[in-house]
């Protein structure tokens, strides 16, 4: 094998091309296709006699040619194949075919095609990157010394206690009837992190990247109920700026893999950003205050965020990010009661703002979202008493009796990374089979 402009060649004595055919066009003298095989946004161009054109050769069929490798005359294209023969191994009736040659059809097309869809090039581009930013990822975190660990994805915890659990039980009658097949209740896993947490404690630096269920029944542009979460645990660290710069890092260092591995892919998407700006949720208390009643600048949000305790919005965090100058921006310090049970307090403000951090970025909002981690037996006791959990977590503050350490960790949404380095409007067009409310096609 051999690859050509990213295509995949068989090279002997004649050259063996196999792919799909992205344009035909038939001239008296010649008859040139564009074969493209997935690899590379790129096509090949194939050069033949006309007598080699066959009703069968339309655009989408799947072909093999075999021919001779030329100096191509045309600048954009170095080589041509001179096609000796040309087989269609699947045709492909243009009538029915939903993409036509040369269209550019919109996303929000596409996605009404989630077995065909591939076969655009828009959505092949995006699948090329999503591959891309997956090794990417994995590289960075092999680079900077983490274990990865298969966090499982049944599992009897609710780490995140927002309640948007799939239960998981099985299709047949293989348990008693009253009985549970896994003696409790059982989930799919909303995050990894409690998981990781329990590595945490024999790994100084762990993550996991793999798939994540919410039982959200939301139609929004950024929310699905399966998406992959990229998560990381640093242990033996006390600082929310060490953790913050590793989230920083990560992002950094997959786009910039992206964009030199897949540039041609991205430019068809026009979008990509770094993080930059930091800020704490007490500034953005002020700030939003502000808006809400200066008589100059006034805007007119539709929840308010005007006290400590409030929640940020969607629309709150459009604005910032906006405001900051389309950059993905840092915000620190949130109040600790607005934290789930594992989330520490800062040291000067104890038990009034968490050691916690999102980022939030343009046309997405929130993309990640860390802490450091209760670590001190006492307090994660009694903060789980107030919470009534203690028995349910009776295991994870065993993680607390032996060996504990300060640590911290995040979840990064891989979908809303790709939204955010390619610009794209809806989660449902970055992921290969989307899942959401009322849609589970195939
Ligand atoms: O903020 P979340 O809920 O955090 C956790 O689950 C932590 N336990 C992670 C950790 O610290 N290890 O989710 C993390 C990220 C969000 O910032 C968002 O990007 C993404 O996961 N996310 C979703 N993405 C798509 N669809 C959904 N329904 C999502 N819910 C969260």
């Amino acid at each position: 094998f051999t690859t050509l402009l990213g295509i995949r060649l068989i090279v002997n004595f004649d050259s063996l091309l196999q792919g799909w055919v992205r344009s035909i066009r038939s001239q008296k003298s010649n008859l040139f296709l564009h074969l493209n095989d997935g690899s590379s946004l790129q096509s090949l161009q194939v050069v033949a006699s006309p007598e080699l054109n066959d009703p069968s050769l339309t655009f989408g069929s799947a072909v093999e040619v075999t021919g001779v490798l030329k100096k191509s005359p045309h600048r954009n294209q170095p080589v041509e194949l001179e096609a000796d023969q040309i087989h269609v191994v699947g045709e492909c009736n243009p009538v029915d075919f939903p993409f036509k040659t040369k269209e550019r059809h919109s996303l929000e097309y596409i996605r009404q095609f989630p077995h065909l869809r591939c076969r655009t090039n828009a959505f092949s581009s995006l699948l090329r990157v999503r591959s891309e930013a997956t090794t990417a990822i994995h590289s960075y975190f092999k680079e900077n010394g983490f274990v990865q660990i298969h966090t499982p994805v049944i599992t009897s915890n609710d780490c995140e206690g927002a309640g948007e659990l799939f239960q998981v039980e099985p299709s047949s009658a293989e348990v008693e009837e009253g009985e549970n097949f896994f003696s409790v209740p059982a989930y799919l896993t909303v995050s990894g992190q409690l998981h990781l947490e329990v590595m945490s404690g024999a790994f100084s630096r762990v993550y996991t990247f793999g798939p994540t269920f919410r039982a959200e029944n939301s139609q929004s542009r950024r929310h699905l109920a399966e998406f992959h979460m990229v998560e990381a645990e640093v242990s033996f660290t006390e600082s929310l700026e060490d953790l913050t710069k590793v989230m920083e890092d990560m992002f950094r260092s997959a786009t910039e893999h992206v964009l030199a591995h897949c540039a041609e892919d991205v430019d068809l998407f026009h979008k990509h950003v770094t993080p930059g700006h930091r800020t704490s949720y007490l500034t953005l208390l002020y700030i939003f205050y502000y808006l809400c009643y200066s008589t100059e600048l006034y805007i007119n949000f539709s929840s308010s965020f005007s006290q400590w305790g409030c929640d940020l919005q969607t629309e709150h965090e459009k604005y910032l990010v906006k405001h900051c100058g389309n950059i993905p921006v840092f915000v620190t310090d949130y109040p600790y009661d607005l934290k789930p049970f594992y989330a520490r307090d800062n040291k000067d403000h104890p038990r009034h703002s968490a050691a916690a951090v999102d980022l939030l970025v343009p046309g997405v909002g929130e993309l990640c979202g860390g802490s450091l981690r209760e670590e001190r037996l006492d307090l994660l006791r009694a903060r789980l008493e107030e919470v009534g959990l203690e028995d349910t977590y009776s295991w994870y503050l065993d993680l607390r009796r032996f060996g504990s350490v300060p640590h911290g960790g995040f979840g990064l949404g891989f979908e809303r990374y790709l939204q955010c380095i390619l610009g794209v409007d809806s989660i449902k067009d970055v992921i290969p089979f989307p899942r959401f409310s009322h849609s589970c096609p195939l």
